[in-house]
């Protein structure tokens, strides 16, 4: 096993004792830092950026540089897919990502061809690469892809949407095509994630961020089940360690008894849900990441610093917990703020773990 010189994150995330609590934040490397927007401005535009693995890893580094984060996330998107499926993704300043091309008919779906990663996606891999080479050891590297509901969602939508009434008509009036192209996006992001997992990537996270817009059974048929057979296919090993799994499924407080079912390692929270309280629900059978409102970073530093005592206090003395914000840090953060809520992770977690 090679070494790596913090494993914390890792630690955590198998629930293993570690000596605070680790932290990165989602969307760490972006918008709010000026550094980061010099190299977008340098490489053109956000997708020249993600397909440029030297800027990737630029990017990918920015905020270790700034903060003493536990882990690096991968930079790229989660719309890589999608975009290798020839959907033409672009992205308007202000309304976010759009596809020239939506899929909702029948036709749209048997036309789709799913990429080859190896070669369609060789520069997320490339990046990888590169990022690991670059991080020589210090913390480990996440990996991500979006979950398929998700993705689905923005290929069917044309985009970003409010009500979702595209995907929810097919959902609802033709599931089965729904469900055709479901699995085709399953069998992508099992093999995307073992390809990230293969170039060097030491845990991964499935973005679910639009499960939540779903009832209790079409979250579990439409979202959950797919995201189950993806953790089934994922390898768990590499290069000697575990290589644990994140679920994370925005606004999914209510269900995750329901997908401590999917033998993920660990799940994700937003800030709607009460740490503790999860914590008493899924017991010791997979670690937590999160969960603080990331509009606390408007907050001054007294209340950031509050905020993050009271979540370490309602998790508790326990293993497992993974500091992270409830969802990516906004645009407008001053990054100073950022390092004062990463600093108060690590100071003020020392007590909790110092039992035993
Ligand atoms: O966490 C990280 O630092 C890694 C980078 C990362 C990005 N996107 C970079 C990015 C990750 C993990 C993502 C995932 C992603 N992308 C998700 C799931 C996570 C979530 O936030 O729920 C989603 C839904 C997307 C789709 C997407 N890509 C959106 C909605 C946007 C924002 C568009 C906008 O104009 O606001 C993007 C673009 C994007 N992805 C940016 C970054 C840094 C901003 C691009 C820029 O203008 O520089």
């Amino acid at each position: 096993m090679k070494t790596l010189k913090n494993d914390r994150f890792l630690r955590a995330l198998m629930r293993q004792p570690v000596d605070c609590t680790p932290v990165w934040m989602m969307r760490q490397a972006g918008r709010y830092l000026p550094e980061y927007r010099a190299v977008r401005a340098k490489a053109g535009d956000f997708l020249s950026l993600c397909k440029n693995a030297e800027f990737a890893c630029e990017v990918t580094l920015q905020p270790l540089h700034r903060f003493d984060l536990d882990a690096a996330i991968l930079f790229s998107d989660i719309l890589t897919i999608p975009d290798a499926m020839d959907l033409g993704l672009y992205f308007v300043e202000g309304e976010g990502p759009k596809f020239r091309q939506c899929v909702r008919t029948e036709l749209d779906v048997a036309r789709l061809k799913p990429p080859k990663i190896e070669t369609e996606l060789d520069y997320v891999l490339r990046a990888v690469r590169v990022i690991r080479n670059a991080l020589n050891g210090t913390v480990p590297l996440i990996g991500f892809s979006g979950s398929p509901w998700t993705l689905a969602c923005y290929m069917v939508e044309g985009g970003a949407s409010k009500d979702f009434r595209h995907i929810k008509a097919m959902m609802y009036n033709r599931p089965e095509l729904m469900h055709q192209l479901l699995a085709v996006l399953t069998d992508t992001v099992a093999d995307y994630l073992n390809a990230q997992i293969d170039h060097g990537v030491q845990a991964v996270q499935i973005f679910d961020t639009w499960g939540g817009v779903l009832s209790e059974p079409c979250y579990q048929a439409f979202s959950l089940d797919y995201m189950h057979a993806i953790v089934q296919k994922l390898k768990r090993k590499s290069e000697g360690r575990p290589v644990p799994v994140i679920l994370f499924t925005k606004n999914g407080g209510q269900w995750l008894s329901a997908m401590v079912a999917t033998g993920a390692d660990a799940l994700s929270l937003d800030w709607s849900t009460a740490i503790g309280a999860a914590r008493q629900q899924v017991g010791k059978r997979v670690a937590l990441q999160g969960n603080m409102d990331p509009a606390l970073l408007y907050a001054d530093k007294p209340v950031i610093r509050q905020e993050v005592s009271r979540i370490l206090a309602d998790f508790g003395a326990y293993n497992g917990h993974v500091f992270n914000l409830g969802h990516g840090i906004h645009q407008f953060v001053e990054p100073d703020k950022a390092k004062i809520f990463v600093d108060a992770v690590h100071e003020l977690s020392v007590p909790y773990h110092q039992k035993n």
